[in-house]
């Protein structure tokens, strides 16, 4: 695995990414397709980080971070140009969001309990090697999060297995146990703990908890 990362996406969870890789040694881009938008994002990432478009950031990534809108993602990828992810692992951290309220808490998904946006990805960019992975926990969460000593589980899932490898040892660096789910079908299950996670959030304003899976 090379040790260029390039994030598509400047919302918080683009951010805080790009400064977790950066801490841990990588060489990032960090991008935003407005333009105007990108001193402000060079500032946010403590300018250790590059800033370019959606495709620059797609060409320059060894490894691929998809962090943008859930509703946006399709559109996202091609922007980023689909042929520029041919062979990259591809991050996913994206969730489908609907563009509608919490029901009681309860956020609302544009995809079907047998579909996923994952799944969508990948049949839209074939070549390229989705890991679903950091779509379970919120961002302040999502670099070496400290929970007094106990590692939080990610759920990650995909097709490609060296693709799968390559994202636990990032999660391993970043403080995270792996728990492996399978092929992209899986995101099925994983896109979906996104809305149990952000329920004590909206119900209570609690956001400072992570899945931890237990085994015998
Ligand atoms: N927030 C969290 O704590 C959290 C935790 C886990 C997973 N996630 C998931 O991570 C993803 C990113 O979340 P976020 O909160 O960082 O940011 P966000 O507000 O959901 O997304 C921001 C990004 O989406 C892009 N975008 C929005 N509309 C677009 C469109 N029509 N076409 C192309 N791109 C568009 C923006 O592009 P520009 O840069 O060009 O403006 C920006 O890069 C989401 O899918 C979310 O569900 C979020």
């Amino acid at each position: 695995m090379g040790k260029r990362i390039g994030i598509i996406g400047s919302g918080v969870v683009g951010q805080t990414l790009a400064k977790g890789f950066v801490k841990h040694g990588y060489d990032v881009m960090i991008a935003t397709n407005h333009a105007e938008k990108r001193d402000e994002l060079s500032a946010r990432t403590d300018g250790k980080a590059a800033v370019g478009s959606f495709e620059e950031a797609a060409k320059f990534g060894d490894v691929v971070v998809l962090a943008t809108k859930g509703v946006a993602a399709e559109a996202a990828l091609k922007a980023a140009g689909i042929a520029n992810l041919t062979d990259k692992t591809v991050i996913d951290t994206t969730n489908p969001i609907a563009e509608a309220p919490p029901v009681n808490g309860v956020l609302q998904y544009f995809t079907s309990q047998n579909d996923s946006l994952m799944e969508r990805l990948q049949k839209l960019a074939p070549e390229a090697r989705f890991v679903k992975a950091f779509s379970c926990i919120g961002n302040a969460l999502m670099v070496n999060p400290d929970f007094n000593g106990v590692r939080p589980t990610m759920f990650i899932c995909g097709n490609h297995e060296g693709a799968k490898h390559d994202v636990t040892a990032i999660l391993d660096q970043f403080g995270f146990d792996v728990a492996d789910m399978g092929a992209v079908e899986g995101a099925r299950a994983i896109e979906p703990l996104c809305i149990l996670w952000c329920i004590p959030g909206f119900l209570t304003h609690g956001w400072a908890h992570a899945f931890k899976l237990l085994k015998q």
